[in-house]
């Protein structure tokens, strides 16, 4: 049965490479997987006194796409060393109710890029403390640090080789992870 994975691009940005990437890995992950991205671009910023009853009809509907998803995919871009804070409000925004937290239990992997030399390292490692507290197993590895971000495509919009390979092999590796981590216990 084919598991569903929602996948959080951290940038808003039109030409988002992480965007990018994001769909590449769409195209290129196994018929046992099936990403599609889950807008946080117009979330209200987190506040708990607007998350009453009834909740802002944007909570509502991500919480409801998270918890119908599998597992959850960030690819985000690193912005002043950490994560991005409309990547980090969705976090929040799906973590509540207090007890209803939309992340539990779904299995995850994270993807950082950069036209930099480090890859969003800082992002990345930021993103994965929250992704503890949120008991969302992530996978270890591959990691994946996409550094110099803004070479990575032709100018015909193709991965150059090189980046597909490795986006391949952290694909297929990630829906292994996932198939492992919603097995049903006997
Ligand atoms: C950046 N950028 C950036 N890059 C990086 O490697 N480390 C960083 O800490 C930051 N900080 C940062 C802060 C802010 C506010 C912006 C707007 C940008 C540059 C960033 O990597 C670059 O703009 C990417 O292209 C953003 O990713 P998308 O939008 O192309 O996916």
């Amino acid at each position: 049965q084919v598991k569903h994975v929602a996948v959080l691009v951290g940038s808003l940005r039109k030409e988002s490479i992480n965007k990018k990437i994001a769909l590449a890995l769409a195209k290129l992950a196994p018929s046992s997987i099936k990403l599609e991205i889950v807008e946080i671009g117009d979330l209200p910023l987190y506040s708990e006194d607007i998350d009453v009853t009834p909740a802002p009809a944007q909570y509502t509907a991500f919480r409801n796409k998270i918890k119908a998803a599998d597992a959850v995919l960030f690819v985000t871009p690193e912005y002043n060393r950490s994560v991005p804070a409309a990547l980090k409000n969705a976090l929040d925004v799906g973590s509540r109710p207090y007890g209803q937290s939309a992340w539990s239990g779904k299995p995850g992997a994270v993807v950082s890029a950069s036209p930099g030399a480090i890859g969003g390292f800082g992002a990345n490692h930021h993103l994965r403390q929250s992704l503890v507290f949120l008991n969302i197993p992530c996978m270890q590895q591959p990691e994946a640090y996409i550094s110099n971000a803004g070479t990575i495509f032709e100018e015909s919009g193709a991965l150059t080789e090189r980046t597909k390979g490795f986006l391949q092999s952290f694909i297929d590796a990630y829906a292994d992870w996932v198939m492992l981590q919603t097995r049903t216990p006997k």
